[in-house]
């Protein structure tokens, strides 16, 4: 049987995204309940996270995630390593595999990912590349299903820089979701071509524009992230493109009265978001940040064939 490795959502089909999303709602509600259950899926097994850039988010739901299954696991900044420096991928991925039972990667470069994933010979989950976030996608899309109770037929617009890994991760998720992405961006951090002609094959309702104003306009979800993200060298360029793409309050007024505002975190506020909208009624932030460590039990314990 092939390694389930969690890589893209544009390498799953919906089938398979909708029983590890559907878990993951039980596995939050079974949590609060008291419920317990899951806790042997990774009993006696380590998961093995290696960061070649920050986190807090990823590094800490991925480890409470493991623990609450029963298993445990190590985390790895690349400068302790010799992952990265004096030591092939491939080779990093054999010996890892002979000592963990899954291996989650954050990388800057997604070749680095899909290298660690074919030499490794136990599943390998993406914790950020400079391409793509699933795991955050999947936790959005489920704080999404939590408000709304389905996602399929809501709008989502995504405001600021469209060509990250963030949002290219969104675009993957119209074509498997099936809700309509909208996305509000200057000409030159829109996604790429590529994906986005990906998403429409696949049957994804995309539509792309220069003007926020336009795109926010009666949509259900409006979502940013930062201007520079991790590894962006052209800080001053960013700003200067985005700043009439900052998600205030009277952008939020354009949106649907009953409209939600997420960002993955961390946030720059007074940049991308202003404090109003982060901290106001509409900001399920937080809700979306947890998310990240129910939706990862789930992802686990489907990398461990639980489901
Ligand atoms: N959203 C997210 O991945 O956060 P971290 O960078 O803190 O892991
Ligand atoms: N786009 C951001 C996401 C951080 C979680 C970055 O790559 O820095």
């Amino acid at each position: 049987m092939a390694i389930r490795h969690f890589l893209d959502i544009d390498g799953f089909d919906k089938r398979v995204l909708t029983e590890i999303m559907s878990r993951a709602h039980v596995m939050k509600r079974d949590l609060r309940d008291g419920n317990t259950h899951y806790g042997r899926v990774a009993n006696g097994k380590t998961l093995a996270m290696l960061f070649e850039k920050q986190s807090t988010r990823t590094r800490v739901s991925f480890d409470v995630a493991m623990r609450k299954l029963g298993g445990d696991a190590i985390a790895l900044n690349s400068t302790d390593m010799h992952f990265g420096h004096r030591e092939s991928t491939a080779d990093t991925a054999r010996v890892l595999s002979r000592y963990v039972d899954i291996i989650m990667l954050r990388t800057k470069s997604h070749e680095s990912l899909l290298e660690l994933a074919n030499f490794a010979t136990v599943p390998v989950i993406n914790g950020l590349t400079d391409r793509s976030h699933p795991c955050q996608i999947f936790a959005d899309v489920m704080t999404v299903e939590e408000k709304f109770g389905v996602i399929a037929g809501r709008t989502v617009t995504w405001v600021g820089d469209a060509s990250n890994n963030v949002a290219t991760s969104w675009v993957h998720a119209a074509a498997r979701f099936d809700f309509t992405l909208r996305i509000g961006a200057p000409n030159s951090l829109q996604p790429s071509n590529e994906v986005v002609q990906w998403a429409k094959n696949e049957g994804a309702t995309i539509l792309i524009s220069e003007d926020p104003r336009e795109a926010v306009e009666g949509s259900d979800c409006i979502v940013t992230d930062v201007w520079v993200s991790m590894g962006h060298n052209d800080v001053e360029r960013r700003i200067e493109l985005l700043k009439d793409y900052q998600v205030n309050e009277s952008l939020m007024k354009l949106a649907s009265p009953e409209a939600i505002f997420m960002h993955c975190l961390p946030a720059d506020r007074g940049r991308e978001v202003t404090d109003e909208v982060i901290d106001g009624p509409q900001s399920v932030v937080f809700d979306e940040a947890e998310n990240r460590a129910h939706a990862q039990r789930a992802i686990l314990a489907w990398c461990l064939e639980d489901i």
